[in-house]
Formats: structure tokens, sequence, C-alpha cells
């Protein structure tokens, strides 16, 4: 069922309009200051970070989409070969099918394989946390992998609007700081289209958890991907409430000023449609950690790895270009660029008291 459910979700990723519809990202609404005298030669970039006990030549992940079903194995496989060629990394899928049947797990053990060393991301949902067994589950996802690191999902409208989802939230919280207690590998909390609030990203702080993965509105939209679901199932009443909720959510500009507001306590991730290296750059200098891209590579997951490694090497080179171009040749500069906050983005700092960020090198 899981597993079944897995495959249909990749489908209409695949084939279906999906995207937010009026909704942007309002990465946009953030102006780089333009440095024409950057004193650098683009030869020299080096923006390699090292994070969860890994280098990647360049703060970008491949973020979690699939695994669980046999057909899945080879888009897997494709996305962990680009991975490892260009020195990024990974995050895996809901291993919950796997968890359910072993027999699945090859679908995801074929990352580690075939990525060698490179960072992986183990992956669970927020309804998971609320079983006894939560913490047997998520080492299982760990060792399954080799993970570095362990992603625990939030996606309750996604939940809410699928025919048949899981309506129990409650404890969820506890549930991840007794995970983060028992676990020794960094737990990482990403929503999953809808954004982080500066008051949801304190709690999970207080929970212990290592970082952030805002997974901001404007990109996929989940409520979209149940729309299609439900009316293939002849869901009608669940189909509607997804397309009244379509765009629902905070657009991922907004939600990194919220996050990066309580200052450096985790690590930040940038996702939620980022369509390009510019927003790559927009996202890091906003405070991101972590840039990472679901959507735009599934299509070319489908076909080869190089396909997939073409998408993201035009995206790395407008990354190093834009970062150039504010005079910062490493990512550390790179998040202290001067910025220019317009528009929408500029309103909801303002309304919601986040404060213009203080840090920018003049
Ligand atoms: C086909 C597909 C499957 C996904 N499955 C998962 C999943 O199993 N676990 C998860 O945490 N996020 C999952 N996501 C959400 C992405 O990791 C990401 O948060 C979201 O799609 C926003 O990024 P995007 O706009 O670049 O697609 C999935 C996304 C897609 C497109």
């Amino acid at each position: 069922m899981t597993s079944e459910r897995k495959m249909s979700h990749l489908e209409i990723c695949r084939d279906r309009e999906v995207g937010s519809k009026e909704k942007s990202t309002h990465l946009g609404d953030v102006e780089l200051v333009h440095n024409a005298l950057p004193e650098l030669d683009f030869e020299d970039m080096d923006l390699s970070v090292r994070v969860f006990g890994k280098t990647l030549s360049v703060p970008v992940v491949i973020s979690a989409m699939t695994g669980g079903h046999p057909e899945t194995k080879k888009v897997n496989a494709n996305l962990a070969k680009a991975a490892k060629d260009l020195g990024i990394g990974m995050c895996v899928g809901s291993q919950r099918a796997a968890l359910e049947n072993p027999r699945l797990e090859d679908s995801f053990r074929v990352v580690r394989k075939v990525s060698s060393d490179i960072l992986v991301v183990a992956n669970m949902g927020a309804t998971q946390l609320l079983s006894p067994k939560v913490v047997d589950s998520a080492e299982r996802a760990i060792e399954m992998i080799d993970a570095d690191a362990l992603a625990v999902h939030l996606n309750p409208l996604q939940e809410l609007v699928q025919p048949g989802g899981d309506t129990r939230y409650k404890g969820v919280l506890s549930g991840l700081s007794r995970l983060a207690a028992s676990i020794k590998k960094p737990i990482i909390v990403k929503e999953t289209g809808c954004g982080m609030s500066r008051e949801a990203a304190e709690r999970l702080v207080g929970a212990g958890v290592s970082a952030i993965d805002v997974a901001g509105a404007g990109g996929t939209s989940w409520a979209a991907v149940e729309y299609y679901n439900a009316k293939l199932q002849g869901d009608s009443m669940k189909a509607e409430v997804a397309e009244t909720l379509w765009d629902w959510g905070i657009p991922t500009a907004m939600s990194l000023c919220e996050v990066s507001s309580l200052g450096s306590k985790v690590k930040i991730l940038a996702s939620g449609g980022i369509g390009s290296g510019l927003d790559m750059a927009r996202s890091i200098a906003l405070g991101a950690d972590l840039v990472g891209v679901a959507r735009p590579l599934l299509i070319p997951a489908f076909t080869s790895p190089k396909a997939v490694e073409s998408k993201l090497n035009r995206m790395i080179r407008e990354l190093k270009v834009a970062s150039l171009l504010t005079g910062s040749r490493t990512v550390k500069e790179l998040k202290t660029a001067p910025v220019f906050l317009k528009g929408e983005l500029l309103n909801w700092v303002t309304q919601r008291g986040l404060g213009v960020r203080s840090n920018a090198r003049g």
C-alpha cells in the first residue's frame, strides 16, 4: 500500500502540473547587491562546505524524493551517481515502505552503493514518531543506507488532504525530543513545501534537532499532488479541499528569514522551488547553509545520471557566478553579502518583526 502510493506520487509529480499556482518563493524579492570590483578570479572560487561529517564541493543536496517501490531503484541510482560525480549530498525519500517490507530495501540501499562516500540523508515521516518503536525504526533507516543524518518530514497539509491520510499530529514534538536524545546521527526536520515559521523552528531547536530544512511554498505543492491523487481515487471532497489549499504555506524566502532570525542555533537548509543557481545564492545570503532541489531533477532522474548532472551543473555555475558578482569567494562570505529586500518579502519581514538581516557586509 505504502509502496504503491509512493509510485503513484512519483508519477503524478513527473506527469502533472503540481507547482504553486499564484504563490512564488519570493526569492525574487532578494536583490544581491552587485559588486563591480570583486577582485576575485573565477578559478579561485571555493564554495565547498563541511557538514554532518562530510565535505561537499558546493552547498547543494538533492532533496528527498524516492525509493520504496522496485521501479524507483533506477531513479535513486541515477540521482546518486550524479550526486557522487558532482560531490554534493543526496537525501532519499521516506523509507517507511522498506521498514514495512524489507524486500524494498534495495531501492534505498542502491544510493549508498552507487554514491560511495558522499553525504547521504535517511528519511522518515512525522507520524512514525508516534510509534513506540520509533527509535528502532530510525536506527534501521540510518543503517539501511549508512546515512550521515536523518531527516524527519512534517507534512500535515498533505496528510489532511490525502485519501486515507494520517490526521494525528499530537505528540510529534515529544517524539522528536526522544529521537534526538536517543540516536547518534544529526536530525534534520523538514517541511515538504509549506515552509517553516520562527515559532515552529524555535520549538524544534528546543527539541534538540541539528538542522531545519524550510522546504517552503512556491515550488512543489503537495496539496496539488493529493488533488490529483484524490481525483484518481474518486474522493471528490478531498480533491476540492486540496484544490482550495493548493497554494497554502510560507514562501521559501519568508521561511528562511523566519528561521534565520533565530541566529545560528541550527544548520538551515533552503528548499522549495529552487529553480536556479541565483535562487541558491539568494537563499545562502538569507542564511541558508545548504540548498536542496527536488522536483526539477525528477524528469532527468528518469533518464540518466548525465541528465541530472547537466541540470545541476547549470545551477552550480549560476551559483558561482552570482557569488563572485557579490565579491564572495566562499560560502561564509556569501552568507554576509549585502542584500536588498523588496516587495512582499520586505513587508513580511517588517510585519513579523524579524528585522532585516543585520550581519551584511557593508
Ligand atoms: C516526487 C517527490 C517525492 C517526494 N517524497 C518525499 C519524501 O518521501 N520525503 C520527504 O521528506 N520529502 C519528499 N518530497 C518533498 C521534497 O523533498 C521537497 O521538500 C519538496 O518537493 C519541495 O522541493 P521542490 O520544490 O524542489 O520540489 C518529495 C518531492 C517530490 C517531488
